[in-house]
């Protein structure tokens, strides 16, 4: 099985071949980003987001096409069709869909979180991957945490009420005057004040961990978005300073994380814990999961980063194990914003 898949649903044009017969492999992972565009406004306007897939395309596809794909080499499409900015995703359905006329080939549409999740189970079977599974889902508009007691049968038991963990870490970032995205800004940021906090542990800017004790699984983060704000002075930060606030940025956002999905853990009898999307390419998360994973004796897989943020392996890998276990795979689809992850669990 050889599927060629795309990914468009905001500002990443992605393109990627998975094949294999046993274990999924991704042979190509082609990322077009338009990291650069929004730089400018320091943040994503839709329109032009859209406008910029619609140029990304058929470069893209071309590409993919001198690597190797084509009508005799590809068994299947498959695209994601929600959730994400409208202009953006009907670009990915729409060229999907023209490749699979023109190729005479199958095309299915895939849910962008299920995309995210499955980043995880690269070069294993599907029969490999111990269930009940507990993924937290991190990304630039979604935290989920999100338990599996079987491939693609998915529960919801906690999500955010306000920001998700990525838009807090660019609404951070913005307040502090770091550039877009966020997320690997902050890090960056955070790991140059490592030494310092060590050696002064005491200079503490006590942000808030919202929700920490609270019995639900649920995550807020526009508290603490508000809390950064307030805590600025009247003066221009220094450098130093910029690098304090990053790195308490970080943790608490980390403690947040850490603290609800071992809450999770404790509810759930979960074998697995994957944690996927945009931020699980932090370091400092990546260390603080592999660790409650360790001290909970439960297999962590986060996936490589080159398959965190946005990028179209993830959907082919996705579709190859709807495939492989045989489950519904969705044929008859439109581009739509909204979709939540448990209302296409039967396909
Ligand atoms: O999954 P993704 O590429 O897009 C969405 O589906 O939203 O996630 C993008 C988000 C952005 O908010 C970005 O700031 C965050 O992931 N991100 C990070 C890191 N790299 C990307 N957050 C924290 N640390 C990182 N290293
Ligand atoms: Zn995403």
């Amino acid at each position: 099985m050889k599927i060629l898949s795309i990914e468009t649903s905001c500002d990443e044009t992605a393109i990627a071949i998975v094949s294999g017969e046993d274990k999924p492999k991704v042979e190509l992972n082609l990322v077009s980003s338009q990291i650069e565009l929004h730089k400018i406004t320091n943040g994503i306007v839709p329109e032009v987001a859209a406008r910029a897939q619609l140029e990304a395309i058929i470069p893209m596809i071309a590409e993919a096409k001198a690597a190797g794909a084509s009508a005799a080499t590809i068994d299947a499409i498959a695209v994601t069709y929600t959730p994400g900015l409208i202009g953006s995703l009907i670009v990915g359905v729409e060229a999907a869909k023209t490749l699979g006329a023109l190729w005479q080939k199958p095309v299915y549409g895939i849910h962008h979180l299920e995309g995210h999740i499955y980043a995880a189970f690269s070069e294993i079977n599907s029969d490999e991957v111990e269930f009940p599974v507990l993924a937290l889902v991190v990304s630039g508009g979604h935290t989920e945490l999100i338990l599996m007691e079987d491939h693609f049968k998915y529960q919801i038991i906690g999500s955010t009420r306000d920001d998700a963990a990525g838009e807090a870490f660019d609404k951070i970032a913005r307040l502090l005057g770091l550039g877009y995205p966020g997320g690997p800004e902050i890090s960056k940021a955070a790991a140059l004040y490592q030494d310092r906090q060590a050696a002064y542990p005491e200079q503490t800017l006590n942000f808030p961990r919202p929700m920490i004790n609270d019995k639900s699984l649920d995550f807020s983060f526009s508290g603490l978005k508000t809390a950064v704000l307030y805590k600025l002075p009247e003066k221009k930060l220094s450098n130093e300073e910029i690098n304090h606030y990053a790195y308490e940025a970080e943790l608490a956002i980390i403690d947040v994380l850490v603290a609800k999905t071992t809450q999770a853990l404790e509810q759930t009898a979960a074998a697995t814990l994957v944690v996927a999307g945009g931020v699980s390419a932090n370091e400092q998360l990546r260390k603080r999961m592999k660790q409650l994973g360790e001290d909970n004796s439960i297999k962590v897989i986060i996936p490589n980063i080159a398959h965190t943020t946005d990028n179209a392996a993830m959907i082919g890998l996705a579709a190859w194990h709807r495939n492989n276990v045989k489950a519904p795979l969705v044929k008859n689809f439109e581009a739509k914003p909204r979709t939540k992850l448990d209302e296409i669990s039967l396909g």
